[in-house]
């Protein structure tokens, strides 16, 4: 973690959870973190939680985000929820490009670049996704791989727009299977992200991206990855879902 980066713990909570499990959640995660002022903590719950989260947390240094939005206002777009939408419920961030968007709902680099220009349009803070799979990895084309994603995507938003973007690198042989990057090789995905973003938008822009590692982030491992400079948050799946667990890992320096 960089001194002058402030780290992000951004919990990603999937399609798990009803309104009532979302007050009951923040009930009890409020007072564990309620003197952590090291970081900004941010929930993404699914889309029909959102109100109730944003109640839960109000006075609290806790964000509420949506985990992805379509890049139209409004329209006949059945199933669909827009920016203006998340923002009017209070909604602050929003997760872009989730492996799961890509591999189930046929999520490409084009429509994360649409749907982080709609974002930033309508003032919310996206966290885009990138992250190779297995037999990428093992094929020795991780550095490609990222290399296509950002040029695919964030590579076009305008230095402004690029300002606002927070990115997720997520090994998607990472995401729930209990397998976690070693904080090694988290730390040269984030490098390779890192140049991309310096030879596109310059230095500056480099060092001021927060880049967070997801894939089996846990209690038990977060102070070791949080140890990287590189690494300057994480957005965690599965073990967000639990107050204790999530606020042991938002409280990863104690
Ligand atoms: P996981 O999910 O922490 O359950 O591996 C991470 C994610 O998909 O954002």
């Amino acid at each position: 973690m960089a001194t002058n980066r402030t780290p992000i713990m951004a919990g990603n909570w999937k399609m798990f959870k009803t309104p009532a499990d979302t007050t009951a959640f923040f009930d009890e995660f409020k007072p564990l973190v309620a003197s952590a002022t090291h970081c900004e903590i941010v929930i993404c719950p699914p889309f029909i939680d959102i109100p109730a989260a944003v109640q839960a947390v109000e006075g609290a240094r806790i964000e509420i985000g949506g985990q992805n939005l379509y890049w139209e206002k409004e329209g006949a777009f059945t199933g669909e929820i827009s920016g203006p939408m998340l923002a009017a419920a209070g909604a602050r961030w929003v997760i872009i490009g989730h492996s799961e968007r890509r591999q189930y709902f046929g999520e490409t680099d084009e429509t994360v670049l649409k749907r982080t220009k709609a974002a930033l349009e309508h003032g919310l803070k996206p966290i885009v996704c990138v992250g190779e799979h297995l037999d990428e990895r093992e094929a020795g084309k991780t550095e490609q791989v990222l290399v296509a994603q950002f040029q695919g995507g964030l590579a076009g938003l305008t230095a402004e727009e690029f300002a606002r973007v927070t990115i997720a690198y997520e090994p998607v042989w990472a995401i729930g299977t209990g397998r976690t990057a070693t904080p090694e090789i988290a730390s040269e995905a984030h490098k390779v992200i890192r140049a991309e973003v310096a030879k596109k938008f310059g230095g500056e822009a480099a060092a001021a991206v927060r880049i967070l590692y997801g894939g089996s982030v846990k209690p038990a491992n977060v102070k070791e990855l949080m140890a990287q400079e590189e690494i300057d948050g994480t957005l965690v799946g599965g073990a967000s879902l639990k107050a204790d667990s999530f606020a042991a890992i938002v409280n990863f320096h104690r």
